[in-house]
């Protein structure tokens, strides 16, 4: 265990936002974790994956601990299914791949999606037609307080859209270990989403694959989503709002443009990156932060932005969504 002081946390987070954290580590099993808590720096106020859902909004005057456990294994299997047991440290998209070559199925429309293991199920991530919540068995987490292991399942969890128990009522209690996946030994292909049939049809797909449908999502995210190697940023900064029929009805013969999908408890689901588009924020720069030219949903940064600015900016987004649709957007990204 090595603890680092005043370190800069810019190569930590996707959006670069350069804030310090006065202690900083990294474990790799729970052992090295339970010791770095009862060092005296136990004063912890973050644990860390890949940083590619937080916006740092100012220096970090506690620990800083970073994820690192690895270790991918199959740990039981049935007559449908694999359960593989990932260690949260380990790189998301790299699993995915890892699934795909051996034919395991059911992450292959998560492709390209940043960050690590231990935060997919935070926020139950999504892409493409599947959540974390369709492939989930269970988790292993640290619960800080009670210093104990404690196991999730699935319903435990209660995942919802960029939902789970981690995120709200259990905010920053537990530190998640590892997780197991349950996967299928024959694939169930989802296209359905999206232009998933389209990228197909383009790369001239004629047998469908896990792998052909997770190298159409991967053409489709490169097209549309900014590398934040390239521009900093953290995906989707508000989440697509749900709205009743009759609010969604109002808009629609106001703005009859809008872009929305029915939900299963029949409400509507509103495009975010469209209401902010028609709010004229698309493109929009004030010093080096910014809403993506191509994608009105993905703040940025430009350089030198921080965490003020960009939180800034989208308060302000959120107000004019808010004036001009009478809609309420929701921050998906945690704010540190
Ligand atoms: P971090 O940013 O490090 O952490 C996120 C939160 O989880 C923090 O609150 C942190 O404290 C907590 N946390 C992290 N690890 C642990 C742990 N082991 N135990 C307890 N708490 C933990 N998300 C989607 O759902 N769908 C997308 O399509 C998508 N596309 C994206 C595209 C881009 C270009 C980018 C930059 C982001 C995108 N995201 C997307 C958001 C992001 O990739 C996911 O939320 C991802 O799961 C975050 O993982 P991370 O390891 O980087 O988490
Ligand atoms: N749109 C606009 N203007 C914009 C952006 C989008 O009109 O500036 C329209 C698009 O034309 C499209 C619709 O809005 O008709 C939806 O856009 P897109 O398909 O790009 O998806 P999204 O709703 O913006 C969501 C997720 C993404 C996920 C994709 C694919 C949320 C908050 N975001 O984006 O997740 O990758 O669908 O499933 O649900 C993330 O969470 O960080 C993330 C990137």
């Amino acid at each position: 265990m090595q603890i680092q002081e005043n370190i800069s946390l810019r190569p930590y987070n996707t959006f670069g936002i350069d804030a310090k954290a006065k202690y900083f580590a990294a474990f790799d099993d729970v052992d090295e974790l339970e010791e770095t808590l009862n060092s005296k720096h136990h004063n912890l106020n973050f644990i860390l994956g890949g940083g590619s859902n937080i916006l740092l909004t100012k220096d970090v005057d506690g620990l800083v601990l970073k994820n690192e456990i690895k270790g991918i294994k199959e740990i039981h299997e049935d007559s449908e299914y694999v359960y593989i047991k990932a260690g949260a440290g380990e790189n998301w998209h790299q699993f995915v791949l890892h699934c795909i070559e051996r034919s395991w199925a059911g992450v292959e429309n998560l492709s390209l999606i940043p960050g690590n293991v231990g935060a997919s199920p935070m926020q139950n991530i999504g892409a493409y037609g599947v959540e974390i919540d369709d492939v989930f068995w269970d988790l292993e987490a640290y619960h800080l307080k009670e210093k104990r292991l404690v196991t999730f399942t699935r319903s435990d969890c209660e995942f919802g859209y960029r939902e789970s128990v981690f995120k709200r009522k259990y905010k920053d209690q537990f530190v998640i270990l590892n997780v197991t996946y349950q996967l299928r030994k024959k694939p169930r292909f989802n296209t359905s989403y999206g232009a998933i049939e389209q990228e197909l049809e383009k790369m001239g797909v004629k047998d469908l694959s896990i792998k052909a449908i997770s190298d159409a999502v991967i053409n489709i995210r490169s097209s549309k989503l900014p590398d934040p190697k390239s521009i900093a940023n953290a995906g989707s900064f508000f989440k697509n709002p749900e709205v009743s029929v009759t609010k969604y009805e109002e808009l629609k013969s106001a703005f009859p443009g809008i872009i929305a999908f029915s939900l299963v408890n029949g409400n509507m689901k509103l495009a975010a990156g469209w209401l902010i588009e028609q709010c004229g924020w698309k493109g929009f720069r004030k010093g080096d932060a910014g809403c993506h030219a191509n994608q009105a949903l993905v703040l940025v940064n430009y350089g030198t932005a921080n965490g003020g600015e960009i939180y800034n900016l989208s308060t302000e987004i959120l107000q004019s969504v808010n004036e001009k649709f009478g809609v309420i957007l929701e921050r998906e990204v945690n704010i540190v």
